[in-house]
């Protein structure tokens, strides 16, 4: 088998460049950035310490191969040409997903049984089994995607989505997704020693995802991967993953990182899945009105995702929320605040000029992201 595999690191629209950026501090420099993927070769180290450590990318696929297919038979013949009894075992399950844009085949089932049945001829083959295949052991998920009538076989390495971190035991209305929350982090200027506060925490994604950052814990340390079963990854490698994640936690560094929601049945959550996150006592959580926030400090940080009023009757509520607060965060200038909100009225609303917005969808939902930078705070 080759040293290197080629590796797609899939990204929500928009997340890509911050996807790429976090592959390129793993070490991996040479990276190509496309719609939804950031894309480098790497070795079979790479698969488990990018599963552990990118906190803004959806999954992690191993390409098994790439041709062109404009026919059933050209699509049967490209995949049974593959390697394919390098990588799933006698006894591996390998489920067929696909998807199809812009090509001459857009069947995707067809796709899918097509893949299945040239794979199952090649793994019987080379395996020398005359029979069924069992497929009773450890999961191969394979992905037949097919972008004009070029066509990429990937493995899913992942298994779950990895924005499931396996802390959130609870959840309240609209969470948000664990990667996304990352990236709301990851695009403010916050250094870990200085105050973050979501006034509208939910069930508190924001303000755990960023403790992990503050004390560089690898967000996929407390969950499994599809690839931690595979025969062809040995065990040593994730071993050495797990140890290198472990070194590099910073569990000493002390963090000022506060959640508080209007909601106390909420509040118990958030608190619940940060100690099931392993942070309990690094994150204090009240029950607040948004509008009551107060701080002595300096140069603080305010990142929240607060409701967006698009509940017929909310509207109204919600808005008056985005006015006040507007008016109360005006005496803290040396603090940055950041809203992740669909509301278009959000900037007058609040009635800031915004040093910069940007672009992101919560799951389908198109939003902006606000961002105010504070003033330097005097010394
Ligand atoms: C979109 S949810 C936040 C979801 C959160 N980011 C998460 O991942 O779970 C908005 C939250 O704002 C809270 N909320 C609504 N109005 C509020 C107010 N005036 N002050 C504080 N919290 C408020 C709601 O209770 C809700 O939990």
């Amino acid at each position: 088998m080759k040293k290197t595999v080629k590796l797609i690191a899939t990204a929500a629209m928009g997340l890509e460049s911050l996807v790429a950026k976090e592959v390129r501090q793993l070490g991996y420099q040479e990276v190509t950035v496309e719609n939804g993927k950031v894309i480098f070769e790497a070795d079979h180290q790479a698969i488990a310490r990018c599963n552990l450590w990118l906190r803004t990318a959806d999954r992690i696929k191993l390409v098994v191969g790439e041709f062109e297919a404009s026919t059933y038979d050209e699509l049967f013949e490209g995949t049974k040409a593959l390697d394919w009894e390098t990588f799933i075992p006698e006894d591996g399950k390998f489920p067929v997903i696909g998807k199809s844009h812009k090509s001459k085949l857009f069947s995707v089932p067809d796709c899918q049984s097509i893949v299945k049945k040239a794979i199952v001829e090649k793994l019987k083959q080379r395996h020398g089994i005359a029979n069924w295949l069992e497929e009773t052991g450890a999961e191969y998920k394979i992905e037949v995607a097919l972008l004009k009538d070029k066509v990429t076989l990937t493995l899913d390495t992942s298994g779950a989505g990895l924005h499931k971190r396996g802390y959130r035991i609870g959840q309240g209305d609209a969470p948000l997704k664990e990667t996304l929350a990352a990236a709301l982090v990851q695009l403010t200027n916050w250094r870990v020693d200085e105050p973050f506060h979501d006034l509208f925490c939910g069930s508190g994604t924001i303000p755990i995802e960023a403790a992990l950052i503050g004390q560089n814990i690898a967000p996929g340390f407390n969950r499994s991967f599809a690839a931690e079963e595979w025969e062809f990854i040995s065990s040593t490698i994730w071993d050495k993953a797990l140890e290198e994640a472990e070194d590099l936690a910073n569990y000493d560094q002390p963090l000022a990182i506060y959640g508080s929601d209007l909601d106390p049945k909420v509040v118990e959550i958030a608190k619940n899945n940060a100690i099931e996150a392993g942070l309990a006592d690094l994150v204090s959580w009240k029950q607040m009105q948004a509008t009551d926030f107060h701080s002595n400090k300096e140069g603080g940080y305010i990142v929240s995702n607060p409701p967006y009023g698009e509940r017929l009757g909310d509207k109204k509520q919600v808005e008056a929320v985005y006015q006040k607060l507007g008016k109360v965060l005006k005496d803290y200038p040396t603090w940055s605040i950041y809203i992740l909100t669909a509301n278009e009225k959000f900037e007058s609303l609040f009635g800031q000029k915004v040093s910069k917005k940007r672009k992101l969808f919560n799951a389908f939902i198109k939003t902006d992201y606000y961002q105010y930078f504070g003033k330097k705070p005097m010394k």
